[in-house]
């Protein structure tokens, strides 16, 4: 049971080689969830998109393959994590496209570009601080540029109901951050439905 408990724990900052192994499990499960969230903020070739908690990097590589005048930064705290994403992007990386950052969501630092698009997958319900974060994550985007926070919680026990406290929180960080226009969008999946909360720099 101490491994099963030890190997959960990865998802929220993966390590070593149980964190290893996590961060392939997520590679080939969260495709889906990831593409759905990236279809969601209609990015364009030449936006600047930032991205907290990328885990192994699979959305990095689908908005690389769209942006080519834009740029992609990613923030994840665990070192494992990192490794992985870069290995997964090693070309993109190469050819100025992307930038990956071992960083804590609430030391977002500041960038010389502003962000048109920000999203995050599965991350939000690690950060400890999800309003102070996000009010720090708005003054680096543009005016009227668009956010998404994607949650589709496997946990334990998770139920729609979950789901959907989950999703009531978000909209309530993203307002408490300053964020406008703020929506949900959902998505039948497994175990659970998945909530992605977009909102408006505005
Ligand atoms: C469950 S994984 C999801 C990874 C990826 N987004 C995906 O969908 O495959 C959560 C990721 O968020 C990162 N993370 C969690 N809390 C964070 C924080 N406070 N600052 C930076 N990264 C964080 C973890 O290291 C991990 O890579």
């Amino acid at each position: 049971m101490e491994i099963l408990k030890k190997f959960a724990s990865q998802f929220g900052k993966p390590e070593g080689i149980l964190g290893n192994i996590a961060g392939r499990l997520m590679a080939s499960t969260g495709v889906q969830k990831n593409k759905w969230t990236v279809s969601l903020l209609n990015i364009q070739s030449t936006d600047n998109v930032l991205e907290i908690g990328f885990g192994p990097g699979v959305a990095t590589e689908l908005v690389s393959n769209v942006i080519h005048e834009g740029h992609y930064v990613g923030i994840d705290y665990s070192k494992v994590m990192l490794q992985q994403a870069k290995n997964r992007n090693k070309e993109a990386i190469q050819e100025g496209k992307v930038t990956l950052k071992l960083e804590e969501v609430s030391n977002v630092p500041s960038f010389e570009l502003k962000f048109d698009k920000v999203f995050s997958v599965n991350s939000i319900i690690f950060w400890e601080d999800p309003v102070k974060s996000l009010k720090k994550i708005r003054q680096i985007m543009k005016p009227n540029g668009l956010i998404a926070l994607t949650v589709l919680p496997y946990m334990k026990g998770a139920t729609e109901e979950t789901s959907k406290k989950l999703g009531k929180d978000i909209v309530s960080y993203l307002e408490q951050a300053g964020f406008s226009n703020i929506k949900t969008e959902l998505k039948k999946k497994k175990p659970v439905t998945a909530i992605c909360v977009l909102g408006v720099n505005s």
